[in-house]
């Protein structure tokens, strides 16, 4: 049988492909143990700079796997802690991560797109959270992820009628950084993740968790913590790296310190 999630690597990027076509790749167990497995590996890995979530032309992934949660009662759903236990993983990532997303990304799909740091949409994506459809709400984020994304009012009409939204709409709306047409998105995304990777990885860190926190705080709790983390750049080797590259008009070879 065919591995259901595939990882590469391509220079300081690793590469994490979801690859369940017969159920749009579908996110059950096997699916959401192996992306968990390949960020831990690539966040082990002191030559990954940056990762990349995928999927397959025609789906990101089309949602948790239906025939699977049908099964659940409360009690096994509590039990197991279900999308606690290992959906969450890509979000306590702290190396970059830029989910690309082709063809449909609904449910968990969306949700684990909105866990990455920002979202490439080929002209094909199409996001959508339609639990609502199947007698469940949103269970991976979308009721919080979304609103803070594209605000109250999309976030409502996209959970409550079940519609998809296009690229063009969701990058209107804020939930997508950039759309590039179908056959340029893994070569868009690996570009974008291999300039973030040539930067200091320590630092690249720090944007990400300072920014992140902008979602957890006030204005001045937000600024107060940007602050004591930009003064502790001055402490990281790279940035004389870079300051002096600058100055001195040459690349700066940043050394991760
Ligand atoms: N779970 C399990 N199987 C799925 C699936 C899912 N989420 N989505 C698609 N599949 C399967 C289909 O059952 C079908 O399998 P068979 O060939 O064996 O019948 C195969 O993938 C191809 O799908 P379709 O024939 O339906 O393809 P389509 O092009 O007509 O439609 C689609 C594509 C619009 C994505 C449609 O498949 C669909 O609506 N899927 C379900 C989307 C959904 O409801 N997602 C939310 C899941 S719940 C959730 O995610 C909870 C949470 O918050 C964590």
């Amino acid at each position: 049988m065919a591995d259901v999630v595939i990882t590469e690597v391509h220079g300081k990027v690793g590469l994490i492909r979801i690859n369940r076509p017969e159920a749009m790749n579908a996110l059950n167990n096997e699916v959401v143990d192996g992306i968990t497995a390949a960020v831990d590996r690539f966040e082990a890995d002191e030559n990954i700079g940056c990762m990349v979530l995928t999927g397959s032309e025609k789906a990101f992934a089309a949602g948790a796997d239906i025939g699977f949660m049908k099964e659940f009662d409360y009690m096994h759903a509590y039990k197991i802690d279900f999308i606690t236990r290992n959906w969450e993983r890509l979000r306590t990532a702290r190396k970059p991560v830029i989910a690309a997303v082709a063809g449909f990304a609904l449910g968990g799909g969306c949700e684990i797109a909105m866990m990455c740091d920002m979202i490439f949409a080929a002209d094909t994506a199409k996001f959508g959270q339609p639990e609502i459809k199947l007698g469940i709400i949103p269970g991976a984020g979308g009721t919080q992820r979304l609103p803070r994304a594209v605000g109250k009012a999309k976030a409502m009409d996209l959970c409550l009628t079940a519609r998809m939204m296009d690229a063009t709409e969701a990058e209107r709306a804020g939930l997508v950084a950039r759309v590039v047409p179908a056959d340029q998105l893994l070569e868009e995304a690996l570009k974008a993740a291999a300039t973030i990777a040539s930067y200091s990885l320590p630092v690249a860190m720090m944007v990400k968790e300072s920014v992140n926190r902008a979602f957890e705080s006030s204005l001045n709790e937000g600024l107060l913590f940007e602050r004591r983390v930009f003064h502790s750049t001055f402490a990281v080797q790279d940035s004389k790296e870079g300051m002096s590259a600058f100055v001195e008009k040459r690349k700066p070879a940043f050394k991760n310190r």
